[in-house]
C-alpha cells in the first residue's frame, strides 16, 4: 500500500502502563441534538462540551444557513445558538454540505421536510454513498417529495410540504437517525405523529425534547415502543444552558486501549451512560473487563459516570444480535478486545455495519487479518479467535473511517510490530483529541508525517508544503483569520500588509513623497524584519501612503522577493494581503478571498480605532475604506481580485469564530476531494 500519497498516516507501538485521567469530549449526538433542537425553541442555548468535531460542524453551517444565529464562543468554549422557535427556519440560501455526516443529513431531512421549500443536499464520496432511502420513505409519507441521485443516494434535493401529514410509521430498520427525523420533522406537523421502534435504538432525542419542556408520549406496546410527538405545541421564551455529556463511542478506544495492555489504570470522566449506548460495557464485562462505574449523576435526562478502568485478561463472548443497535458503532473496537481475548468470539448482526462511513463489516475483517489474527465471516456474523500474541506489522485501509483507524491504533497498542494506520484525518469528524489523549496516558501513537496536526489533519503530498494565502479588502477580518489558522496549523505567519505600511513608514521617516518613484523604491529598499513589529505601522496616515506605494510596480518588485523566501520555509506559511493567491505564491495549496460589506468592514475598523482610543468618526473610516479599495481594485499592478482557485468567503454576517470554522471545514472538503481525484 502506498502511505506517501496526501495522506496523513500513523502508527501505534507495544505499550504497557496507560495512566492517567481523560475527560471524554462532548457526545456527538448530543452535540448533533443540542444544536438542532436548541434551534427550535424560542430563546437562547448556551451549548457547553459540543464536540468541535466536522460532523457537528455541519449541522452549525447548515442551521445557520437556513437563518439560525449560531455563534462559536472560542474563548468561552461555548456555542450560542439563537431559537427561531418551531416554523420559523427559512429556506437554505445554498446547498448543505453534509460533509461526512449522516446524521446531520437525516436530521435535518426530517426537520426541513414539513416547510414549503426545496432544500439540497450533497455531501463528501463517502456520505454520496450512504443509503438515504431510510428517510426519503418516511418523509414522503407526511408530504415530502425527493429528487435524487442513482439509488436514493446524495446529492438529494427535497421539496418539502406546506401541508405535512402526521403518520404513525414503524421503523423497517433499527435506526435512531429515522426516528429522530420523524421526531423533528413531527414538531412542525399539526396532530400526532407516532414512531414505532420494535428495536430499541437510542433516546437522546426523547430524553432531550423533555429536558427542554416539549412534550414526548412514550408507551411500550406489544410492538414496540410507541414515540408520540404532539405538533406545534405552545412555545415560550426561555434562555437555557445544555452540556453535553461525554461521547460513551469516544471513550470505548480508551477503554479498550487501557484493558488490552498491560499494568494500565485509567480514569475516564463525564461519560454518558445513556444505556442505549453503552452495550459496548455490557460485552466488555462480560468479557472480564476490570471497568468501575464512579460518580453516577444525571445531566439534562442524561446519565452521566465517570469510570475506571484497569487491564484485564479478556474472554471471548458470544454477541447477541440484539445487542447491536445499542453498540453498532462500537464493533469495531470491540473486535480489537476480541482479538486480544482467549477463544473465539462470536458478534452477530452486523448488517448495519456494511453502510457505515465505509464497509466497515470488511475493513475490520481485511485489517485484523492482515495483522495475522484469523477471523471468518459468515454472512452478518463474524468470528474472531484470540490470541495472546498478535503479529501486527501490517498496513492498515481506513477507507476515510475515523473508527476503523482508531481501533487499529489501538491495536497496534498490543502487536508484536507496529501497525500503520493509512490515515487518520477522518478521526477528526467525531474524536480530534483522540492521539493527544493517547500519548496523554503513555501510549507510543504518533502520525508518520513531519508534523502532527490534530486539528487540521490536511493531506498533502510530501514534497508539497502548506502553504496559505490569504487575501481581501482592508477590514475583511483576513489578518485575525490568519492569525487563528497560523496558531491551529503552527505554521509561520506573515502580514504582508506590513511591507507595505513599513515602507510607507520609512518614507515618511525620510522625508520622501508618497508620489515619487524614486522616493518609494528606496524606502522600500531599506525595509528590514524588524521595521514588522513597529506599532506605528498600524496608523491611519501610513496606511494610506501604503495604500500609494503599494500601486508601484517598482515597489512591489523588491517586496516580493521577501515574501516568496518567507513562502518558502520548511514548515510552510500563512501569507495574508493582496496579491498573494494571484502573484506571490500562486502555487499556493490552500487559497482564501475574505471580504464583507463596505459599511460592515468600516464599522469594525471604526470600533478597532475606538478601542486603540484613537478618536475618529464613522464616516471618515467609511470615506477611507472607499479610497483605498478603489486603489487597491484599480491600480494595474496587482490589483485585488480572488484567484480563480480559491475558496470566497464572504464575512458581512458572519463572526471571526464561524469564519475560522468555515474555512477549516471548506479546506478540510478540498483536501478530501483533492485525495479522491488522485485516487
Ligand atoms: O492590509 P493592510 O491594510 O495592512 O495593507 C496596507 C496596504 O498595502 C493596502 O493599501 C494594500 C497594500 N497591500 C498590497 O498592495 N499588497 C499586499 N500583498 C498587501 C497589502
Amino acid at each position: 500500500m502506498n502511505l506517501s500519497l496526501n495522506k496523513n498516516p500513523a502508527q501505534s507501538k507495544k505499550t504497557s502502563n496507560l495512566s492517567g485521567t481523560c475527560a471524554i469530549p462532548g457526545d456527538k449526538s448530543i452535540s448533533h441534538r443540542s444544536l438542532i433542537i436548541g434551534s427550535q425553541l424560542l430563546g437562547t442555548s448556551l451549548i457547553y462540551n459540543m464536540l468541535e468535531g466536522e460532523d457537528v460542524i455541519c449541522t452549525a453551517n447548515a442551521l445557520r444557513s437556513a437563518g439560525v444565529p449560531i455563534v462559536h464562543d472560542i474563548k468561552n468554549g461555548v456555542w450560542i445558538v439563537k431559537g427561531v422557535g418551531i416554523g420559523g427556519l427559512n429556506q437554505p440560501d445554498n446547498v448543505l454540505d453534509m460533509g461526512n455526516s449522516g446524521t446531520s443529513t437525516r436530521l435535518l431531512a426530517g426537520l426541513f421536510a414539513p416547510y414549503p421549500f426545496v432544500t439540497m443536499f450533497t455531501g463528501d464520496a463517502s456520505l454520496r454513498k450512504r443509503p438515504m432511502k431510510r428517510v426519503i420513505s418516511p418523509l414522503s409519507e407526511i408530504g415530502a417529495r425527493f429528487m435524487t441521485r442513482d439509488e436514493m443516494r446524495l446529492p438529494m434535493a427535497m421539496q418539502g410540504t406546506s401541508h405535512p401529514v402526521p403518520i404513525c410509521y414503524t421503523l423497517p430498520v433499527a435506526s435512531a437517525q429515522v426516528k429522530s427525523a420523524l421526531m423533528l420533522a413531527a414538531l412542525n406537523i399539526a396532530g400526532d405523529t407516532t414512531v414505532i421502534e420494535p428495536i430499541p435504538t437510542r433516546d437522546h432525542t426523547e430524553r432531550m425534547f423533555e429536558a427542554v419542556g416539549i412534550s414526548v408520549t412514550l408507551s411500550q406496546q406489544e410492538d414496540g415502543m410507541h414515540i408520540t410527538v404532539h405538533g406545534q405545541p405552545k412555545q415560550s421564551y426561555a434562555d437555557r444552558e445544555l452540556t453535553v455529556p461525554g461521547d460513551p463511542s469516544s471513550a470505548a478506544f480508551l477503554v479498550v486501549a487501557a484493558l488490552i495492555t498491560e499494568q494500565s489504570e485509567v480514569t475516564l470522566t463525564n461519560i454518558c451512560m445513556n444505556p442505549s449506548r453503552t452495550g459496548v460495557y455490557v460485552t466488555l464485562k462480560e468479557m472480564g473487563a476490570d471497568i468501575s462505574i464512579l460518580n453516577e449523576r444525571e445531566v439534562q435526562g442524561e446519565p452521566v459516570a465517570d469510570m475506571r478502568v484497569r487491564s484485564s485478561t479478556l474472554k471471548a463472548v458470544d454477541v447477541p444480535e440484539n445487542r447491536a443497535p445499542s453498540m453498532i458503532d462500537e464493533y469495531p473496537i470491540v473486535a480489537m478486545a476480541a482479538a486480544c481475548a482467549e477463544g473465539v468470539t462470536v458478534l452477530r448482526g452486523l448488517e448495519e455495519l456494511r453502510v457505515k462511513e465505509s464497509d466497515r463489516f470488511a475493513a475490520v475483517v481485511d485489517g485484523l487479518r492482515a495483522c495475522g489474527v484469523r477471523v471468518d465471516a459468515e454472512g452478518d456474523t463474524m468470528i474472531i479467535h484470540g490470541s495472546s500474541n498478535i503479529i501486527g506489522d501490517a498496513s492498515i485501509a481506513t477507507h476515510m473511517d475515523h473508527r476503523i483507524a482508531m481501533s487499529f491504533l489501538v491495536l497496534g497498542l498490543v502487536t508484536e510490530a507496529p501497525v500503520t494506520v493509512d490515515d487518520v484525518s477522518a478521526i477528526n469528524t467525531s474524536f480530534p483529541q483522540f492521539m493527544r489523549m493517547m500519548r496523554g496516558l503513555g501510549a507510543s501513537m504518533h502520525t508518520l508525517g513531519s508534523k502532527q496536526n490534530l486539528v487540521l489533519p490536511l493531506r498533502r503530498k510530501d514534497d508539497q508544503r502548506l502553504v496559505i494565502a490569504i487575501d481581501g479588502p482592508a477590514a475583511s477580518g483576513k489578518g485575525t483569520l490568519s492569525r487563528l489558522l497560523a496558531d491551529s496549523f503552527q505554521i509561520p505567519h506573515l502580514d504582508t500588509g506590513g511591507l507595505y505600511r513599513a515602507t510607507a513608514l520609512r518614507l515618511l521617516a525620510q522625508g520622501g513623497d508618497p508620489n515619487s518613484e524614486d522616493d518609494a523604491l528606496r524606502a522600500a529598499r531599506t525595509v528590514n524584519v524588524h521595521d514588522l513589529s513597529n506599532p506605528q505601522l498600524r496608523e491611519e496616515r501610513v496606511g494610506n501612503v501604503a495604500s500609494v506605494v503599494s500601486s508601484l510596480s517598482s515597489v512591489r518588485h523588491v517586496l516580493l522577493e521577501f515574501q516568496r523566501n518567507f513562502a518558502a520555509q520548511d514548515e510552510g506559511a500563512i501569507l495574508d494581503g493582496r496579491d498573494i493567491g494571484t502573484v506571490v505564491c500562486p502555487d499556493a495549496l490552500v487559497k482564501i478571498f475574505v471580504t464583507a460589506s463596505i459599511e460592515v468592514r468600516a464599522e469594525r475598523r471604526h470600533r478597532q480605532l475606538q478601542a486603540q482610543g484613537i478618536e475618529v468618526v464613522y464616516d471618515s473610516v467609511l470615506k477611507d475604506l472607499i479610497s483605498r479599495d478603489k486603489r487597491d481594485t484599480e491600480r494595474k499592478v496587482a490589483p485585488l481580485l480572488p484567484a480563480m482557485d480559491a475558496i470566497y468567503i464572504d464575512t458581512t454576517k458572519m463572526t471571526i469564530a464561524e469564519v475560522f470554522d468555515e474555512v477549516v471545514a471548506r479546506i478540510r472538503r478540498d483536501m478530501l476531494e483533492r485525495v479522491e481525484r488522485v485516487r
